[in-house]
């Protein structure tokens, strides 16, 4: 059963080019609310640590350089079905591919700067809620 918690980041390059604001508000216009907020800088390490699923694809190094290259906004959301609809929200990881007013679409630059992470799973929205966030029993 689809739980109600998801957890997304607001990745270096829309932080960068000022659309942290916009993307949140977007966000909250859509439903969702923000049980938990953090701007933040990921280390190299920190950011390998939490790409790690992908550390034998041939982009991990540079998505880990990329990732840690400026500030990020780390969220857990909340709404009914959150993990579909945020997905449905911020549209395809290629932003080429995104729907017309998905947030990839409207912010995003490329397949790798693609403006925000959604978790692809309930149990990955735990995990990557964790790594960020502690005391997530009082949400
Ligand atoms: P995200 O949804 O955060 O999950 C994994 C990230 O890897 C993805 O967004 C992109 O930033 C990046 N990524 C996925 N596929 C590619 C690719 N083919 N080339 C470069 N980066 C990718």
């Amino acid at each position: 059963m689809a739980t109600n918690i998801t957890f997304t980041m607001i990745k270096p390059d829309a932080v960068q080019n000022g659309h942290m604001g916009a993307i949140i508000d977007k966000i909250i216009k859509a439903g969702f609310s923000v049980k938990a907020l953090k701007y933040t800088w990921l280390t190299p390490d920190r950011a390998g640590q939490f790409y790690s699923v992908h550390a034998e694809r041939p982009f991990y190094n540079d998505l880990v350089k990329y990732m840690s290259s400026g500030p990020i906004v780390a969220a857990i959301l909340e709404k009914t079905n959150a993990v579909e609809d945020f997905r449905k929200l911020i549209g395809a990881t290629d932003p080429s591919k995104a729907e017309p007013g998905t947030i990839r679409n409207l912010f995003a630059k490329s397949i790798e700067a693609n403006a925000v992470h959604g978790s692809d799973s309930d149990e990955n929205a735990a995990v990557e809620g964790a790594f960020f966030f502690s005391g997530l029993e009082r949400f």
